[in-house]
């Protein structure tokens, strides 16, 4: 259907723009396109074909009873058969075209989902934070179930129901002349006018009623994910009543989307008979007149019966498909968004020596005049300037809020910093592959979310092609094993969503396990043990120790008792490097660590 004889164009836009978008992707299968599309021609004819069977039955039984020496009347059973034949091979050539479109609908929302998939991996942390994954995943959803809907319609209902349109109209033309064909034309092109204009009339209250639905289900999901809050406060009775609020809205706007259905389908009922009356009146008086057979009479009813019952949907596959095309459009909107945070042309890899027994770290890092803001009005890293010799252990200290996991999230690249450079052994972070830069990097981050998995395998993710034995070793290293012998499933104990099974300690240290697996020349610790206890602190720390000895380490905390060893401590404090040193030059300059320091020391 082109936009050009779509009736009534005025009044509705469909963007066709969402049909060209998806084109490209049917065309994998060409073969199988071609044998769906003949099936599609050969189901048409023999359905166009069947009322001619009609007629030629009703004819021979006619002819016979009007033959006075014919008392019995002879079954016309070879046309019978044939009338069998024709219905059984119009369901089956419909069933196979099904069977080989089925495929290539399947295969394109197949590839579709996964380029949106990585489309959206690719796109810049900000994207992701900024927009709800709940909606993200709906708006998947809703695009590819649009793609299968519009292949179903199209394809199986509208443009073989055009087909037969063109075949009937012709055929009546043809043989009954243009009275019988400029009927069903005009009352087709009536039906479809109104059925659009009917459906378009209504979408406001199918909508409302849509919006009901969904914001009363919103609201009963929200109170049961907030039970324990519910009970807190007794608020059962107010809950309920907010729910029943949003239930009364969902009735009254089906009330109305009811009565809208009731004028629909009653126009489309009354351009029906009114049509077949038309038809029917002609053809009769025909048939008096003697200028037409009783066949012809039962053909042509069969015929309009045929155009019209694909039709009884049109109202609803037309909304259906409209709304199709929009969330498809929305899907491939995903796919135009562009990452703020790119690869530049031809980038480099980021080359970083793996260490072995003898070698030295090359993994330096140097922040050089770095600002940075997440919004520009409110600036976070001012001008920071620092480095970390390779193989060295660095710790940031400082403020919350002072900006110190963000320095984290800008050395592995997840946002654009507005001036000067990072580098990593010497190379300037933004001009490598982002996917390079990441892998020399391993992380214990500030809350650590796990996958909704077992233990081995949220450990192993932190290098998916690790033995198990590699595994066991790192879960050692990070002081999980006691932890995890103590669980009547080991390690296949699942952690639940986002990992709360856990408990935060237990969560970290499944964390340290999973970037020592990971093995990277870098390790960065933001608040690593800041769950622990005292005695399993100092567990872990022996074991990020051990871990990070002739690497590069960053580490944030705030608890100075577990940095006092470090090389070389940053103190910040609202986005800039107030002092730095190692433990005794700090506590000897007698700045604002020092009082850090004090405060702990008393507090303890
Ligand atoms: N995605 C974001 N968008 C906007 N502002 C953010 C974003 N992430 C962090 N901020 C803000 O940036 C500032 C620095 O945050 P950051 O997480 O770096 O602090 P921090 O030093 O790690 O603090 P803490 O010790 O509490 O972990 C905070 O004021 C925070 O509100
Ligand atoms: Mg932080």
């Amino acid at each position: 259907m082109r936009p050009s004889n779509h009736p009534d164009q005025e009044v509705t836009t469909i963007n066709w723009q969402a049909f060209k978008l998806i084109l490209p992707y049917l065309f994998e299968f060409k073969k199988r396109i071609a044998l769906a599309m003949s099936c599609l021609i050969l189901t048409k004819i023999a359905s166009v074909y069947l009322p001619f069977i009609l007629k030629d039955i009703v004819d021979t039984l006619d002819k016979n009873n009007t033959n006075e020496a014919a008392a019995l009347v002879i079954v016309p059973l070879g046309l019978v058969a044939a009338y069998g034949l024709v219905r059984l091979s119009i369901v089956i050539f419909a069933e196979i075209r099904d069977t080989l479109f089925g495929r290539v609908t399947e295969r394109a929302i197949r590839r579709i989902g996964l380029k949106v998939f990585r489309h959206l991996h690719a796109l810049d942390l900000d994207f992701h934070l900024t927009r709800q994954t709940g909606g993200l995943s709906r708006d998947i959803d809703r695009g590819t179930s649009g793609i299968n809907f519009l292949m179903r319609f199209m394809v199986f209902n509208i443009v073989p129901t055009l087909l037969e349109i063109v075949m009937v109209v012709t055929i009546l033309f043809v043989n009954y002349g243009i009275w019988f064909a400029a009927i069903t034309l005009v009352s087709i092109m009536l039906y479809i006018a109104y059925s659009i204009f009917a459906t378009e009339l209504r979408t406001r209250y199918v909508r409302a009623a849509n919006k009901a639905d969904s914001s009363s289900n919103t609201r009963a999901i929200d109170s049961l994910l907030n039970y324990e809050t519910v009970k807190y406060f007794t608020n059962e009775e107010y809950e309920a009543q907010a729910y029943d609020k949003q239930l009364s809205t969902w009735e009254q706007a089906k009330i109305k989307n009811r009565l809208s259905l009731f004028a629909l389908n009653g126009g489309q009922a009354l351009i029906i008979a009114m049509a077949m009356t038309a038809m029917l009146a002609l053809a009769a008086h025909e048939v008096a007149k003697g200028e037409m057979t009783l066949g012809d009479f039962v053909l042509i009813n069969a015929f309009m019966m045929q155009l019209f019952m694909p039709l009884n949907f049109l109202g609803f596959v037309y909304r259906e498909i409209k709304g199709s095309l929009a969330n498809i459009e929305n899907l491939f909107g995903l796919l135009a968004k562009t990452p703020k945070v790119q690869d530049v042309h031809d980038a480099a890899e980021l080359t970083v020596h793996k260490l072995n027994d003898h070698s030295e770290s090359e993994a330096s890092i140097n922040f050089n005049n770095v600002s940075f803001a997440y919004n520009e009005k409110r600036a976070i890293i001012k001008g920071i300037s620092f480095s970390v010799n390779a193989g060295k252990k660095v710790a940031i200290v400082g403020q919350s809020g002072s900006g110190k996991s963000t320095l984290v999230k800008l050395l592995f690249r997840f946002y654009e910093i507005n001036s000067g450079t990072i580098f990593i052994n010497q190379q300037d972070i933004s001009q490598v592959t982002q996917h390079s830069l990441r892998t020399h990097i391993g992380i214990v981050p500030q809350d650590t979310v796990l996958f909704n998995d077992t233990l081995f395998n949220n450990v192993q993710y932190g290098c998916p092609t690790a033995n198990k034995d590699a595994v066991l070793k790192a879960i050692e290293l990070a002081n999980l094993s006691s932890f995890i012998e103590s669980l009547p499933d080991g390690l296949e104990t699942m952690v639940g969503e986002r990992g709360l099974k856990l408990s935060g300690g237990e969560k970290q240290r499944v964390a340290i396990a999973r970037t020592i697996l990971k093995n990277p020349q870098i390790l960065v610790f933001d608040e690593a043990t800041s769950s622990l206890d005292s005695e399993s602190e100092q567990a872990i720390l022996t074991a990020i120790n051990k871990v990070a000895k002739n690497r590069t380490s960053l580490v944030i905390a705030h608890r100075l008792s577990t940095i006092v060893d470090s090389d070389n401590i940053i103190v910040m404090n609202q986005g800039e490097i107030i002092e730095q040193g190692n433990h005794q030059q700090l506590l000897a300059l007698n700045g604002q660590y020092s009082k850090m320091w004090q405060l702990q020391q008393s507090s303890s």
